[in-house]
């Protein structure tokens, strides 16, 4: 009798300490990331890059005259390649329904004929975000606090003679530098082509721990020789202008801009 009991206890605590570990062992098998790439684009540079279709206004609202994001993507340090789809969690648009305004703004689709920005999000999420470890509001939330708090890139820009223009080129190396300087680690920067063959400014890629928060952005460098970076010596900063998108300004617009930014 003493026997059969002391042989169950020891069954239970076995499958005790498989339920609880499994988890854990789930957990491991998930696919990890070492880092995020955290895109950001400049829309000037997309509007008039070689053989496009231009851009156009997006379905929601006006975009900001400024760097959209374009993705946190969640990435392996040592390889540089992707991690990607680690769950299947689908996206819900209205866990992030307090974030759309800023969404909006600074991570726009000005692809053309005009449509929604909604899709990008969806594929954020669904191929980078689930890998992130954080919730669906923490990483939008994340991103957009990024470029707010931390990379104020096209006034680091600007506040050192970087305007954009279609009268000259700049060094390469020279806005590198400027935004290195700023963030304390480096950076890559991928860029397009223009219809005259120049080079352009189009995204550039800072690199993120991954163990930041929507409250924490810890930037460290990027790694070395990675295949984003293919600029030229020199680059065109091209401008960015709200009549450059075709299309009409989405009524509810001025509505909007009247309700939440109206007053002091
Ligand atoms: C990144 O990839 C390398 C090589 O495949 C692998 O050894 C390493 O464990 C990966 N990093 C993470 C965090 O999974
Ligand atoms: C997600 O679902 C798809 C299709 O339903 C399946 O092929 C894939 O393996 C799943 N991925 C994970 C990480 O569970
Ligand atoms: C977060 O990660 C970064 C880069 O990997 C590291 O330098 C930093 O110390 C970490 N911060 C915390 C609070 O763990």
């Amino acid at each position: 009798m003493a026997a059969n009991w002391k042989t169950i206890s020891v069954v239970v605590v076995f499958i005790a300490t498989l339920l609880l570990s499994s988890p854990h062992l789930e957990a491991k098998a998930a696919k990890e990331f070492d880092f995020y790439y955290y895109v950001l684009m400049w829309p000037g540079s997309f509007c008039d890059q070689y053989n496009g279709d231009g851009c156009c206004m997006p379905t929601a609202r006006a975009p900001a005259i400024d760097f959209f994001i374009s993705g946190l993507w969640t990435y392996n340090f040592t390889t540089d390649l992707p991690v990607t789809r680690c769950k299947n969690e689908s996206f819900d648009i209205g866990a992030i329904s307090f974030l759309k305004r800023d969404l909006n703004l600074f991570w726009s689709n000005i692809k053309c004929p005009s449509t929604s920005a909604a899709p990008l999000w969806k594929s954020a999420w669904n191929v980078y975000g689930v890998c992130s470890g954080l919730c669906e509001y923490s990483y939008f939330d994340l991103a957009l606090a990024l470029r707010e708090y931390k990379i104020p890139l096209l006034h680091t820009l600007e506040a050192n003679g970087i305007l954009p223009t279609t009268y000259r080129l700049y060094k390469l190396d020279y806005i590198k530098n400027l935004i290195e300087e700023k963030l304390g680690a480096t950076v890559t920067i991928h860029c397009n082509k223009n219809d005259l063959g120049q080079w352009q400014l189009y995204q550039v890629f800072v690199c993120v721990g991954k163990n930041a928060t929507q409250y924490y952005y810890p930037i460290i460098s990027c790694p070395k020789n990675s295949k984003f970076s293919n600029c030229g010596e020199e680059v065109s900063f091209p401008p960015f202008t709200l009549d450059m998108l075709k299309g009409t300004t989405p009524l509810s617009n001025n509505m909007i801009e009247m309700f939440t930014d109206g007053s002091p």
